[in-house]
C-alpha cells in the first residue's frame, strides 16, 4: 500500500529511484513522483503509473545522487497530479513521501492554517511535511530534530522518507505501523517499502522498528528513536536474489508466480518433512509446542487469500489433530470484543506480514494474554516480529497482486502443522501419518502435471471471456478453494464470482442459474463425490453451464459437465493444493482475454497497510 524508496550515495539516484518504483509498483499504482536533488531539489509527479512518470520526464536529465520516490494507493485525497507525492512544505524546506495514515491530520491541519499554513493538496502527507516544517522554523532546531519532534504528535501509520533543503546531503527516514528496510550498500544507502527495489545494489539490510529514525549520509548512518535514544543497527543478510523478482521470461508475475508452485511448495517444505526416516518438523514452532498440543482452541485470523487458507487450516486441524478451530477475518475480530482466553493459540496468517488488520488483531490477541503465532512469506517483516513464534512460508517473493503460490504455500504449512499436532496428540495412526508425508512429498510432481494441461484451461477461458457471473462450488476441503477460486476471478477480471459450499447452493444461489450461468465445481473423487455429482445434476437441470474440475479418468462426471479439467487424484487433506491450481489458471486467463491488467488489478493493492 504506496511503495516509498529513497537513495543517498555515489550512484545517480533518477535510475535507482525509477528503477525501484516499478518494482515496487504492485503496493500502489494510481500515482507516481521523484524527488531528486542535486543542490537544489527536481520534483515531479503524476496521476498514472510508473510508465506515465516516466514518459513525462522524458529524456530530461535528472541528476543528483539523493532522490526519494513514491508510487501511490490513495487514501486520502482522489488521484491526481497534486495528490501525488512527494509533498512539499509551504516554504519550500522540506520534500516527504510517505506510505500510511496521520489520523489526527485534520486537527493538525486546522492548527497549521491558524499559523498561516495553505495546502495544495487533500492528503495528510502535506499536513505531516508542513508541520515539520513549522518546527524546523519555529523552534530553530535542526531538521532531524523537527522531523523527530512533529513525529511524537502524530497519531496514526507511518513510513516517511524526507529530505530537507537546507541540508541536502542527508535522508531521513522513519516507521511507525509502515514498513521500512534499510539497504546498506559501501558508501551509499537504500530506504524502501520492502527489500525488493534493493537487493539488486545490497544484501545487507536493516528491518525498522516502530519508532526508529534512520538518518542517512553517503558515509554513515545514526540509528535513534524518536525520542533520540541511539540504536545499535541490527544489520541481516537477506537470502534474496535478483531473479526470484525478474518475470523471467513470463508474461506475468502471476503467472510465473502460478508456474512456481511446484518449486515453492517444494521450498516450503524442505527440510521440514523427510521421507528416510519418515518424519516432519516445525523448528519455529518448536518452543510453543507444548502450548500448541494442549491447545483448547485454535484462531486464526488473516485477510482476502490468507483467510481462505486459514479455512482450509481449519479443516485440516480439526480433521487430524482434533482441536477445535475458528477462522476470523482479522479485521471483525479486533473490532467485536472477542473472547479470547490464555488457554486460546492464536495464529496470524499473512503473505506480507504487514496486513494492518492482522497486525491489529495481533495485538489484541497479546494483550488477552493468548501465544500468538505467524505464519508469514515476508521475512523480516512486522507480523513475525510481533508474534511469540511462527513460520516463515519461504515461497519467495510474491508480485503479482492476485495471491497464488503465497496461498499454497500457506496451505502446505497449515497441513504439515495438523500432520505434527495430530502424530503428537495420537490422533492420528501412524500408518496414516507416513501416508501423508509421502503425499506431500508428490504434491509438486502433481502441480507440474496440472500445469502441463495448461491448454485446456485456457481453451475453456475463450468460450467464458465475456461472461458477467460465476458461480464456484465445493463440499468440505473444496470449500475454501471455491472461495479463493473466486476470488481470484473477481480481482483480475472483474467478473462477479461467488463461492459456496455445494450444498447450500439450493438455499439461495440456484435462484441464480439459467443456461448463462457457469458453475465451477470441484467435483474429485473424495467422502463426499456422490453429493457432489447431484450437486451437478441439480444446476444441469437448471441449464447451468458446469465447468468441473474432476480426479484424472473419471468418466462419470465428463458425461454430465459442459467442460472438464482433470487433475491427479490426491487424499482428501492434500487435494486443496491441487484444486486451486485450475482455478488460478481460469483466472488469469479469462482476465487476459478481457485485457485486463493481471498484475495490477484496478483498486487493488498488495500490502494493505491501512486499516
Ligand atoms: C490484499 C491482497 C490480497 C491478500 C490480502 C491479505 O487484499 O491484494 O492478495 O490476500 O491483502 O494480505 P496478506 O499479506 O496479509 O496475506
Amino acid at each position: 500500500m504506496c511503495g516509498i524508496i529513497g537513495y543517498i550515495g555515489f550512484r545517480e539516484a533518477y535510475p535507482v529511484i525509477l528503477n525501484g518504483l516499478k518494482r515496487l509498483e504492485y503496493r500502489g499504482y494510481d500515482s507516481a513522483g521523484i524527488c531528486v536533488v542535486d543542490g537544489e531539489p527536481f520534483t515531479i509527479k503524476c496521476k498514472g503509473k510508473v510508465s506515465d512518470l516516466e514518459n513525462l520526464i522524458g529524456k530530461n536529465s535528472v541528476a543528483g545522487k539523493v532522490g526519494i520516490g513514491h508510487t501511490r494507493w490513495a487514501t486520502h485525497g482522489e488521484p491526481n497530479d497534486i495528490n501525488a507525492h512527494p509533498h512539499e512544505s509551504m516554504n519550500g524546506k522540506f520534500i516527504l513521501i510517505h506510505n500510511g495514515i496521520i489520523e489526527n491530520y485534520s486537527i493538525l491541519k486546522s492548527k497549521l492554517e491558524k499559523r498561516g499554513y495553505t495546502f495544495k493538496s487533500e492528503t495528510d502527507t502535506e499536513v505531516l511535511v508542513n508541520l515539520i516544517e513549522y518546527i524546523y522554523l519555529k523552534g530553530n532546531v535542526t531538521p532531524e530534530i523537527a522531523i523527530r519532534l512533529a513525529l511524537t504528535k502524530v497519531v496514526g501509520a507511518y513510513g516517511i522518507a524526507v529530505i530537507c533543503c537546507d541540508e541536502p546531503e542527508t535522508l531521513i527516514a522513519a516507521r511507525k505501523g509502515s514498513p521500512l528496510v534499510v539497504g546498506v550498500g559501501e558508501g551509499e544507502y537504500f530506504v524502501a517499502s520492502d527489500a525488493t527495489p534493493i537487493v539488486e545494489y545490497t544484501n545487507s539490510v536493516i528491518f525498522l522498528n516502530d519508532g526508529d529514525v534512520a538518518i542517512l549520509q553517503r558515509d554513515q548512518m545514526v540509528l535513534k528513536t524518536i525520542f533520540n535514544e541511539s540504536l545499535e543497527p541490527n544489520i541481516q543478510t537477506l537470502d534474496l536474489d535478483i531473479e526470484a523478482i525478474e518475470k523471467n521470461g513470463f508474461e506475468h508475475f502471476m503467472l510465473k508466480e502460478i508456474y512456481e508452485q511446484p518449486r515453492s511448495i517444494h521450498d516450503t517444505f524442505r527440510g521440514r518433512i523427510s521421507l528416510d526416516p519418515i518424519d516432519i518438523h516445525l523448528g519455529g514452532l518448536y518452543n510453543v509446542m507444548p502450548n500448541l498440543v494442549n491447545a483448547k482452541r485454535i484462531l486464526m485470523i488473516g485477510c482476502g487469500t490468507s483467510w481462505h487458507a486459514a479455512l482450509v487450516g481449519e479443516y485440516v486441524i480439526e480433521d487430524l489433530a482434533r482441536i477445535p478451530v475458528e477462522v476470523e477475518y482479522a479485521s471483525e475480530f479486533r473490532y467485536r470484543n472477542p473472547i479470547i482466553s490464555k488457554d486460546d493459540v492464536v495464529i496470524a496468517i499473512s503473505q506480507s506480514g504487514e496486513t494492518a488488520d492482522t497486525l491489529a488483531a495481533i495485538k489484541l490477541a497479546k494483550e488477552a494474554g493468548a501465544l500468538v503465532l505467524g505464519i508469514c512469506n515476508v521475512v523480516g517483516s512486522s507480523i513475525p516480529r510481533e508474534t511469540h513464534a511462527g513460520v516463515y512460508t519461504h515461497a519467495g517473493p510474491e508480485i503479482g497482486v492476485a495471491s497464488t503460490k503465497a496461498f499454497t504455500a500457506q496451505v502446505t504449512v497449515l497441513i504439515m502443522m495438523a500432520i505434527l499436532l495430530g502424530r503428537k496428540r495420537g490422533t492420528l495412526t501412524e500408518e496414516h501419518y507416513q501416508t501423508l508425508i509421502q503425499e506431500m512429498e508428490k504434491v509438486p510432481e502433481k502441480i507440474e502435471q496440472i500445469l502441463n494441461s495448461d491448454s485446456i484451461v485456457k481453451s475453456i477461458s475463450e468460450r467464458f471471456k465475456t461472461t458477467n457471473n460465476f458461480l464456484y462450488l465445493g463440499r468440505g476441503y473444496y470449500f475454501p478453494v471455491a472461495l479463493e477460486g473466486a476470488l481470484k476471478l473477481k480481482e483480475i477480471s472483474y467478473i462477479h464470482a461467488e463461492g459456496y459450499p455445494a450444498a447450500e447452493m439450493k438455499h439461495g444461489p440456484i435462484a441464480l442459474i439459467d443456461d448463462t450461468m457457469p458453475v465451477v465445481v470441484i467435483a474429485t473423487k473424495d467422502n463426499s463425490y456422490e453429493k457432489i455429482v447431484s450437486n451437478i445434476q441439480e444446476v444441469k437441470a437448471r441449464k447451468g453451464v458446469i465447468i468441473a474440475i474432476v480426479t484424472e479418468g473419471d468418466t462419470v462426471i465428463r458425461e454430465m459437465a459442459d467442460y472438464v479439467i482433470e487433475i491427479p487424484e490426491a487424499v482428501e487433506a492434500i487435494g486443496a493444493l491441487l484444486a486451486v491450481i485450475p482455478l488460478q489458471l481460469l483466472a488469469y486467463h479469462i482476465a487476459l482475454l478481457r485485457g485486463c491488467n493481471v498484475d495490477q488489478p484496478r483498486n487493488l493493492a498488495k500490502s494493505v497497510t491501512v486499516e
